[in-house]
């Protein structure tokens, strides 16, 4: 290279280009930094906080009084048209073994566990949660359109575990509401 030539690193487009890449360089460390502090919060708070929907239940005595004894199963219109879903998961079936809820409405899910760990899924929706002995499991979920979706458990419990099945029957809201006028509890079982 001769003399008169300036080097190539130091020319005026050079120079400019690396004050930008340095100026990015900058904002994609900040960008970084954020998200570690994001991640470390969370899950530093996960660890520390109680998670705000944890409910305890004595698995032994669900069927002895309160929310999950046997009449109480199945699904109920709430005051403000909503349904909540009530349900017991014990070796080997679910209470009720099939469910029964109305379209577009707001759907609770409350299950729990009488006995071991129990897995709810409710195929073709995301709803998919375990049913750990001691905790209520809520979950919310809305159908659009009816049909019946197939419920196995999905956590092995025990040799009777892939006998493990529920049933959940998405009925049109009309003909739900029709039949939740007679029956305070619904279900599906024939
Ligand atoms: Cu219950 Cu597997």
């Amino acid at each position: 290279m001769s003399e008169e030539t300036p080097a190539l690193h130091d020319s005026p487009g050079a120079r400019l280009a690396a004050r930008v890449e340095r100026r990015w360089v900058t904002v994609v460390i900040l960008v970084i930094a954020v998200f570690v502090v994001v991640a470390a919060f969370a899950g530093i708070h996960q660890a520390t906080m109680p998670q705000t929907r944890v409910e305890t239940i004595n698995p032994t005595r669900l069927h002895l009084g309160g929310e999950f004894v046997e009449t109480n199963l199945g699904s109920a219109v709430e005051p403000n048209g909503a349904v909540t879903v009530r349900a017991v998961g014990q070796q080997y079936s679910f209470t009720p073994q099939c469910m029964v809820v109305p379209t577009d409405s707001l759907i609770t899910f409350r299950v729990a566990s009488a006995d071991v760990i129990h897995g709810f899924l409710i195929e073709g929706t995301n709803i998919n949660t375990m049913l750990v002995p001691g905790y209520v499991s809520s979950i919310e979920a809305r159908f659009d359109k009816p049909g019946d979706h197939l419920m196995p458990c999905q956590e092995f419990c025990g040799v009777g575990h892939e006998g493990m099945w529920a049933k959940l029957r998405v009925i049109d809201r009309v003909e739900y509401l029709k039949m939740a006028e007679t029956k305070p509890r619904l279900t599906c079982v024939e």
